[in-house]
């Protein structure tokens, strides 16, 4: 394999040797180069007792170095060194001027990190360490630096110039150009950095802070999206609001701007005072984006607005340190949309998320704590677990804490380190001084890997009207450690009386509990809780909300889940008793899957849920919804994924042939052809009725596809749009979609995150032999491998469609492999995800396992970036 390898390890953290007190780049635009004057005012780190006076400068391989100056000098050759990655100044005194100037050609940047063209404009990306990529500098979220930006470009191509901060002076140059300045008096690490330079049209708001100041809302976009910003621009201030009234944050300049750009390798990036968003994740209107797109949207637009507090004034220490900002930010975006709409639809999407996703990096060979010991490329770690098991670690605190504990915790962390980049053990310093809990076993979750199970055993002893819980805990080993030491974590319960009322609790040893629903303290590997006063024999409700990010082993009998199914209070609890079901019976489809037919339990459960009326329809769809294959798989120890299709279709069709009325009559209910309107009510019953088509339309009738058809016709809004052409897609006949999906590419040919949805509808089409499809559409005049959205819609979902890409003769692992070997050069980071899930051999059977590891072997033999290399060589390791 190749170069730049080095592994980096937590344990060889040093403070940096030098300071960067303020940063002034001049930031000239040109055709063929940019001009990147960058002139540092730097001292010595008194916390530093290195015994050197050299200071190094990351760098990348792009930048061509003209000049160095150190106050006002030039400096020779023999003053400083300069490598492929690195600029060491020789002999640096206590406080000095540096300034470099270098040129680099951002047009020829297909990496989307640093500075680089999508479309028409100039933006940047410097999270994790793309800052380098413009210039010489200390690439290290520790050196917080004041910046002030000078940009300058031709005026026509580029009306627009954007820094973060303040805007502080504009003017005329000479042939046409203009220039802007920028300051941002927060002092910040460089990957907070932005800079945007384009022809953009902007959208106005204001929101007015607790303390009265008056904050300007804008957002940037191409002309031709700007009937496409309401939504963010909406989502930005119940976001503000929320912050406020929630963890008494407010914002502190008096600008925020969002950028929409095309091309962008995630979702959006919280640059301090201007986030830029990739476009697909912030432009929404109702006739091209989805329900789910103005959900994800406004959860991102809250997620980015949240990073202020949680990652810009207060920062990491290192990449290590990562979760700190992203665990504890994504778990304020799910608090917030648990609070703004349905906490328990809300719940049971990120416990998906959580089960499919992070559960299977925790079990291959990518598995890493939330605060990793050592990485060979960080850009690999923006990943489920350190995101959203990182939430999860979060969430556990607060429930360990309680609210009003865990807000008091959440202030003392921001104003202990308000302007401070730090860790986090930091981050559990502060909420255990704030509450006075000992939350020192706690920290195992930053540091061990691995998804723990809890077994639960139980006895009622009725004569003495006992009931004893027995909790074990045991976490299997992952590549960084072998034995795991046991987790503290909370274990919410109740136990249910036969009418599914929640009875008092009475601890022995402890007495009788304030709440019905108890928060357990588990620290051990073992331990017994005894219940007293118990008069009959109760059903445990266990891990309510999904309180820790577990597997719960309990022998639920079917009756008890069916009493569960029907009675929990617990939201969570009630839609997890639902899934425990229908993944026992699909596992019974699966030994037989022609023919198979519905036990009457199962109708009646399904059937109540589907009738009732008083339900929140959002939480009816959850509730008749089966589970994902991708969540099938999760449960089985050998994963044959022909298998897994074979007999969730089957339970499909017996559901649908078992509840056909009651689907259609739901589906009637629910489908509202009055005027379109978008509250909770409105986008529950789509997804409901959208629910009841799918499942109709698994039966082979004429009829179903007809009413697919008609709300296809309709052209309401692309939730119903888009759901019946899914529908019709996965018929086997593609007569009926042929005709649809081209009138679809017809009509949205010129927005692409339509085109997108075209893409990802077809190559994510559960059907098999897929694969001929994908690679014709591959050639199409709007698929570039040079965007990132159209790849994830394209190969992504390719991927994710399991019988395909997992196809017995390997054709869908060769094409993956084709895909990373033509992606690598182009843009590591895209490469190294596509890579992943070809590292996740483990649980297939024998056969597919070989033909992984034989394109994994293949990808090993290239010249491949460290991000794939990590990918590939942590798989192969595996082997
Ligand atoms: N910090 C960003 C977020 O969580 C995401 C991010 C990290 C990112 N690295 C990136 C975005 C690279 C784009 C490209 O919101
Ligand atoms: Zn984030």
């Amino acid at each position: 394999m190749t170069k730049n390898t080095q592994v980096i390890y937590l344990k060889d953290y040093q403070v940096p040797v030098f300071i960067i007190e303020t940063t002034d780049l001049d930031i000239r635009i040109g055709d063929e180069y940019t001009s990147v004057v960058a002139r540092l005012k730097v001292s010595r780190n008194p916390a530093s007792d290195a015994d050197t006076s050299e200071l190094v400068l990351q760098g990348g391989s792009g930048i061509k170095l003209q000049e160095v100056m150190m106050n006002g000098l030039i400096l020779d050759d023999s003053d400083y060194d300069l490598e492929d990655a690195a600029l060491s100044i020789y002999q640096c005194p206590e406080t000095f001027e540096l300034t470099t100037q270098c040129l680099i050609q951002p047009q020829l940047n297909t990496t989307l990190e640093g500075l680089y063209k999508s479309g028409g404009m100039y933006c940047t990306q410097c999270e994790a360490q793309g800052f380098r990529n413009i210039t010489y500098y200390l690439d290290r979220p520790d050196a917080l630096s004041i910046f002030t930006t000078r940009i300058s470009a031709d005026k026509e191509r580029y009306p627009i110039l954007l820094a973060n901060g303040n805007p502080v002076e504009q003017g005329e140059l000479d042939n046409g150009e203009h220039f802007a300045v920028w300051h941002d008096p927060f002092p910040k690490p460089a990957y907070l950095f932005a800079m945007v330079a384009g022809d953009l049209v902007r959208q106005d708001d204001v929101f007015t802070t607790m303390s009265g100041r008056k904050v300007d809302l804008q957002i940037f976009v191409e002309a031709h999206n700007s009937h496409k910003c309401d939504h963010a621009l909406a989502s930005l201030k119940r976001s503000m609001l929320w912050d406020e009234k929630v963890y008494g944050r407010e914002y502190d300049l008096d600008l925020f701007m969002i950028v929409a750009v095309d091309d962008f390798n995630m979702g959006a990036m919280e640059n301090k005072g201007l986030n830029i968003f990739n476009s697909d994740c912030v432009l929404a209107d109702p006739a091209t984006s989805s329900d789910a797109m103005f959900e994800r949207i406004e959860g991102i637009v809250a997620h980015e607005y949240f990073h202020n507090w949680s990652g810009n004034r207060v920062t990491c220490r290192d990449w290590f340190q990562l979760s700190l900002k992203e665990g504890f930010t994504v778990y304020r975006d799910s608090q917030y949309t648990a609070d703004t709409y349905s906490a328990a639809v809300k719940r049971i999407d990120d416990v998906t998320v959580l089960r499919t996703h992070q559960f299977a990096e925790d079990a291959g060979p990518m598995a890493h704590p939330i605060r990793p010991a050592s990485y060979i490329e960080i850009n690999n770690f923006y990943s489920v677990t350190v995101y959203e098991k990182g939430a999860e670690v979060v969430g556990m605190i607060h429930t360990l804490l309680g609210d009003e504990l865990f807000r008091k915790g959440s202030d003392l962390y921001f104003d202990r380190h308000d302007g401070q980049a730090v860790t986090t053990d930091d981050f559990i310093a502060a909420m255990s001084d704030a509450s006075g809990v000992d939350l020192n076993q706690f920290t195992r979750w930053y540091s061990q890997a691995g998804t723990p199970t809890l077994t639960v055993t139980d006895v009622y002893d009725a004569a003495c009207h006992e009931y004893r819980l027995t909790v074990e805990q045991s976490t299997p080993a992952t590549p960084e450690c072998q034995l795991k030491q046991p987790f503290h974590l909370p274990l919410r319960m109740a136990l249910l009386d036969v009418n599914g009322v929640q009875m008092p609790l009475t601890l022995k040893n402890v007495g009788l509990l304030p709440n019905k629903d108890v928060v357990l303290n588990i620290t051990k590997a073992s331990e017994t809780f005894v219940f007293e006063g118990v008069t009959h024999e109760p059903v445990p409700s266990l891990l309510r909300g999904f309180c820790a990010p577990v597997k719960l082993d309990y022998g639920y009998t079917q009756a008890q889940l069916l009493f569960l199914a029907s009675k929990d209070t617990d939201g969570f609890c009630r839609w997890e008793a639902c899934q425990r079901l229908l993944i026992d019976a699909v596992a019974q489809a699966m030994l037989k899957p022609v023919g198979y037919q519905l036990e009457l339990e199962l109708v009646t459960m399904l059937r109540s849920s589907l009738v009732d009326e008083t339900l929140d329809p959002a939480m009816v769809a959850k509730l008749v919804q089966l589970p994902s294959e991708a969540y099938l798989a999760e449960n089985q120890s050998t994963v044959d994924v022909d298998l897994i299709h074979a007999g969730r279709e089957a339970m499909r069709v017996a559901i649908a042939q078992a509840l056909e009325s009651q689907l259609l009559d739901c589906y009637q209910r629910n489908h509202d052809t009055g005027p379109f309107s978008q509250t909770g009510n409105a986008i529950g019953k789509r997804a409901l009725k959208n629910t009841c088509l799918s499942y109709l339309n698994s039966l082979d009738d004429f009829n179903y596809q007809a009413i697919a058809q008609v709300q296809y016709d309709l052209q309401a809004n692309m939730t119903d749009v888009g759901a019946a052409l899914q529908i019709l897609t996965g018929h086997k006949n593609s007569d009926i979609s042929a005709p649809l999906l081209a009138d679809f590419y017809q009509r949205w040919q010129h927005d692409s995150q339509v085109v997108c949805q075209w893409f990802a509808m077809q190559a994510g089409a559960n059907l098999p032999g897929r694969l001929t499809h994908v690679k014709a559409l591959l050639e199409h005049d709007a698929f570039d491998i040079r965007n990132p959205n159209k790849v994830r819609s394209l190969v992504g979902s390719f991927i994710r469609s399991a019988i395909n890409f997992h196809c017995a003769d390997g054709s869908g692992y060769e094409f993956v492999a084709d895909m990373i070997l033509r992606l690598d050069p182009i843009n590591p980071m895209i490469a190294a995800n596509l890579a992943k899930p070809l590292g996740r051999f483990k649980p297939h059977t024998i056969h597919r396992q070989e033909l992984m590891q034989a394109q994994l072997h293949r990808l090993s033999q290239a010249k491949l970036s460290s991000d794939v290399y990590e990918v590939v060589s942590k798989a192969l390791a595996a082997s």
